[in-house]
């Protein structure tokens, strides 16, 4: 049975929602409470079972490599200071088993060119593909180890959908097909960015995908399309002639914390569950009285 155990986090996008903020800083460095959003992702990959983590970076993303790198002025700091519940948390930021690989896209042609980067470390097995600006909290099971699980059982594609409102639909790739299983479909077609009249479903792809090797030569014939940029969504579409992709309604909540809005939701759900601060948070959101 294929494993699947490399995991491409495209992060080389400029972030302009998130501008002035992300004017030197990337915008997957966001912190939702004190954890930033690359961090949120890259342990949601390895908490699934994988073990390279292969980001795409571009300019001014030198933040994201940094951080996963090992800090020794800070480390010796903490350390000469007594702080040792710091250090242990910046000394483990990810499993030592762990490689981290980091690949340059140097011109943004879209986030089908961004995963394109990553094949030749990739190579000929399945992998995922996770957007760490669509922060999810699966619960009891990440949203990715959910998708591990189809993918282990039915041995094809998966993509992460959620039903959004028909208006948003524009927004998102929006899937074509039939729904086989309890929260699960049988893709025949996938959409762009559709008007929403245009819009086969209000399916809407979120950012996480388990794809097979075989896309890369698809997204190498594959032309700009929405927004002048090369779309993976072009390619599954490809690849959907040849062999079969599903789409997976994940249970769990997504925050898309590449809007202003949903960046504000996550912050506050995530600032109440905070082990250290959530009590104090909710006591000063109600006496702020902020729920009338
Ligand atoms: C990308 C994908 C789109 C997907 C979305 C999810 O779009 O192209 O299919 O629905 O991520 O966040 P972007 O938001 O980068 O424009």
């Amino acid at each position: 049975m294929k494993k699947v155990r490399k995991a491409v986090f495209p992060v080389a996008g400029l972030g302009t929602r998130f501008l002035p903020a992300t004017k030197a800083n990337p915008k997957e460095m966001l912190p939702i409470v004190d954890k930033p959003l690359i961090q949120y992702a890259a342990e949601e990959a390895v908490n699934a079972g994988i073990d390279t983590l292969i980001f795409i970076i571009g300019r001014n993303k030198r933040a994201i490599p940094d951080h996963f790198d090992k800090a020794y002025e800070l480390e010796s700091e903490l350390e000469a200071s007594g702080k040792l519940d710091r250090l242990a948390e910046v000394q483990h930021i990810l499993p030592p088993e762990i490689s981290c690989i980091y690949i340059r896209q140097s011109e943004a042609l879209g986030l089908g060119h961004a995963v394109l980067c990553s094949k030749s470390v990739v190579g000929d097995e399945p992998f995922a593909i996770i957007l760490a600006d669509d922060l999810i909290d699966g619960g009891d099971k990440s949203c990715l180890q959910q998708m591990v699980d189809v993918y282990e059982k039915e041995q094809s594609g998966v993509i992460g959908v959620q039903k959004v409102p028909l208006e948003n639909v524009k927004n998102y790739g929006v899937v074509a097909g039939q729904n086989t299983k309890d929260r699960l479909w049988k893709l025949s077609g996938l959409v762009e960015k559709p008007k929403p009249e245009d819009a086969p479903s209000n399916v809407a792809v979120v950012g996480r995908y388990i794809l097979e090797s075989s896309i890369f030569e698809m997204l190498e014939e594959t032309q700009p399309g929405s927004g002048g940029e090369i779309q993976l969504t072009d390619a599954i579409v490809k690849q959907l002639q040849q062999e079969s992709v599903y789409a997976y309604e994940f249970e769990g909540r997504r925050y898309d914390c590449g809007s202003k809005l949903g960046y504000l939701q996550a912050t506050l759900e995530y600032g109440l569950k905070h082990p250290e601060v959530g009590a104090a948070f909710k006591a000063y959101l109600k006496k702020m009285d902020c729920f009338k």
